[in-house]
């Protein structure tokens, strides 16, 4: 089987190739782009989504953007540059790998000069999704240690390979659980409004044999009191320095549940998604999207939308990162992450 690839060069290596996530399930659509303004609606509009693809697809787009758009001309690019980052970094303000990528491109172009500008652009947006794949194996490896034979897991929105460039975070110990010949069983919830744990999450769970089983977000408390739920692994689209985790809208209620339940509630990322300058989820900017997102409401009535919730640390067991198992519930202070 094919592995999944949400964002990548295209094979001219002009422009970023993506899965078109919007159109999960039903079809499987790749479209090449090159132009910033289509790159960031991509982003804007959830055709590249999960906190690590954004930051990979955002750098690759921009490479392939100022390459284009300078017509090779290293001065040009340098010109562009800011403009382009800044306007790619403003589509989505919560996942903290957006801005991170862009300011690594930042920094290259700033240690390099006009002659070798484009090339060293491409090579950095490159290792960007080299060292993405990188990470999500060694969240895999590390993560696997948690998980047995037969286990039943809830996550939520989608962490899986469409979120990154290799595969996956919160799924990656299930993936190398499977590599093993371990079998897992997944609770994938629906994650409204966009569906990405019943679009996505399922999806790419079953294209890869993984049992699967989509509940509606409501439904998780009355899945953990039965006593189905027994680990509990999300992903993170920001880890303040104290450990507080921006993830999907419902991941904060998921993580009550599962502390009233006595279920472990683990939290896996890449060192790319801690920001280390945020000193707790209070200075974690929460992006709000469009009341459309929730289908018709009366006319009067007004829609609060939050992509995204807040989980206070003293709720996560542990974050799985690519450098290991850190322990977070009780032995967390305020400086868990500081570099
Ligand atoms: O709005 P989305 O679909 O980009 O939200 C994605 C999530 O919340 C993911 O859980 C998070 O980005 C981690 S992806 C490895």
């Amino acid at each position: 089987m094919q592995p999944i690839q949400s964002v990548s060069w295209s094979p001219d290596g002009e422009a970023l190739r993506i899965l078109d996530q919007r159109e999960l399930p039903a079809r499987e659509v790749v479209r090449d782009l090159v132009g910033v303004d289509e790159i960031a609606d991509a982003i804007r509009t959830l055709a590249i989504r999960g906190a690590p693809a954004i930051g990979v697809g955002a750098a690759i787009g921009l490479a392939a953007a100022i390459a284009r758009a300078s017509h090779g001309d290293g001065g040009t690019a340098r010109r562009l540059l800011p403009g382009f980052a800044a306007q790619l970094a403003g589509t989505r303000p919560t996942a903290v790998n957006l801005s991170w990528a862009m300011n690594r491109m930042l920094a290259c172009a700033h240690s390099t000069g006009d002659d070798r500008l484009l090339d060293a652009l491409r090579a950095e947006a490159t290792a960007i999704a080299d060292e993405d794949a990188v990470m999500c194996r060694r969240i895999g490896e590390h993560g696997v240690s948690l998980l047995s034979d037969g286990m039943r897991v809830l996550t939520h929105c989608n962490a899986g390979a469409l979120a990154t460039s290799g595969i996956g975070t919160a799924l990656a110990p299930v993936y190398v659980a499977l590599e093993r010949g371990m079998h897992v069983h997944v609770y994938a919830s629906e994650t409204r409004p966009l569906r990405q744990g019943a679009r996505l999450t399922a999806w790419e769970l079953a294209r890869a044999g993984v049992q699967v089983t989509i509940i509606p977000d409501s439904a998780a408390a009355a899945l953990m009191s039965a006593g189905e739920v027994e680990l509990v692994i999300v992903g993170a689209d920001r880890i303040a320095r104290n450990g507080d985790t921006a993830n999907k809208i419902g991941t904060y209620a998921h993580a009550i549940s599962a502390q009233r339940h006595g279920i472990p509630f683990h939290v896996a990322a890449p060192w790319s998604t801690i920001d280390a300058g945020t000193p707790d989820g209070r200075g974690i900017v929460v992006e709000h999207r469009a009341a459309d997102e929730l289908g018709e409401v009366p006319a009067g009535a007004a829609v609060w939308n939050p992509a995204f919730d807040v989980t206070p640390v003293s709720l996560v067991t542990s974050f799985i990162t690519d450098r290991g198992i850190h322990e977070a519930r009780g032995a967390a202070g305020p400086e868990l992450f500081t570099s």
